[in-house]
């Protein structure tokens, strides 16, 4: 039978309970065990209808206060938890925010590709267009179209990656990975009427082992102008117009007569060396660096492509990108340009 006797000994207990709660789950645990739906305070309260009326009134009272003195502790007890579970999550996992944020790492553009930008920005800036073209040719394209014929040296197994046609499409003609950007005045000229301006950067492949001045994989920029009346001397005009820009001022140029299949008359054509101004010294020699091959636009390819060379007339011109880049930065060795050593690519 309840009485005020058993509710202090139930309150002492309640009371202990609470003290030694060492977390908030603990915590709650007591409270469960002594407030809730069958906790102990309340299956006392639940028994009262069996006592005599005085007495119920005494008990019920006494049980009352249990319950409400109980219930303070708990939530004072309940305070001082959450407060140290706070102060310990802050000197545990506390945030400095006044330290620096961590940097967000940039990458840049590779020296080539700053190199290609460049180069393009210049013809962009003369009114050309930038071209692209497939890095897997076609032969025809590669070589009998920039009248290359079966025979000719170029299309060597030495220096060219020849594909399985089998691997591909069953097509008629030869696969390879272009030797050259060349391919890409033939697409283009099939493609659009005269006049033509165009700038094509890519990479080209030779079956070349690297070594410090040959990469098997490498970039060119093709440059193409096919109009009415273009003659040699605009060749030269806009080749000079570029080693200006692209080189400085004060640098020159000299075209030397040479041989390319698709250009007729043919020449390679030199920078005055930057080093010694054109006097000659160790990184040129003889004063003048070759950057490039050009020439006007044999009347067979023309004709190949279905223009009229009565009409029309164009010149070529292609440039090794990495070889202007290493002129531009004195770069003793192609194969840098590849390693991704971070010490070297960081320079640019
Ligand atoms: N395709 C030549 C090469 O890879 C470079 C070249 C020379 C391109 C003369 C031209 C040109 O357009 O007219 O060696």
């Amino acid at each position: 039978m309840a009485s005020k006797a058993e509710l202090d000994g139930i309150y002492e207990q309640a009371k202990g309970a609470v003290e030694s709660a060492s977390d908030l789950r603990a915590l709650d645990q007591v409270r469960v065990e002594f407030l809730g739906k069958k906790g102990r305070i309340t299956s006392v309260l639940k028994t009262l209808g069996q006592l005599p009326a005085d007495e119920r009134k005494l008990v019920g009272q006494a049980a009352n206060e249990v319950r409400r003195h109980l219930e303070g502790a708990i939530s004072v007890k309940q305070a001082a938890l959450s407060r140290a579970d706070v102060e310990e999550r802050l000197a545990t996992e506390a945030v400095d925010i006044t330290l620096p944020g961590r940097r967000v790492a940039h990458g840049s553009r590779h020296l080539i590709s700053q190199v290609i930008k460049e180069i393009t920005g210049i013809f962009i800036g003369l009114g050309y267009k930038v071209a692209e073209g497939p890095e897997v040719e076609i032969d025809y394209f590669n070589f009998k179209a920039l009248n290359q014929p079966p025979d000719h040296p170029a299309r060597s197994l030495q220096d060219t990656f020849y594909i399985k046609k089998e691997s591909v499409h069953p097509a008629d003609d030869d696969i390879l990975l272009r030797t050259h950007t060349s391919p890409v005045q033939i697409r283009v000229m099939k493609e659009q009427e005269p006049p033509v301006y165009i700038i094509a950067p890519g990479k080209a492949f030779r079956r070349d082992v690297p070594d410090p001045s040959h990469l098997p994989m490498f970039h060119q920029v093709e440059g193409l102008a096919v109009d009415e009346g273009i003659t040699f001397g605009d060749l030269k005009g806009t080749l000079e117009a570029f080693t200006k820009q692209m080189f400085g001022k004060k640098r020159k140029i000299r075209l030397r007569p040479h041989f390319f299949p698709f250009t007729e008359p043919s020449a390679e054509v030199d920078v005055s060396c930057a080093v010694c101004d054109g006097r000659g010294c160790r990184l040129c020699g003889s004063g003048w660096l070759e950057i490039l091959g050009a020439g006007m636009v044999d009347p067979n390819v023309l004709t190949e492509v279905g223009y009229d060379p009565e009409k029309v007339s164009g010149f070529a011109f292609g440039m090794g990108v990495e070889r202007i880049a290493l002129l531009m930065h004195g770069v003793p060795d192609l194969r840098m340009f590849i390693e991704n050593d971070m010490r070297f690519v960081k320079q640019f």
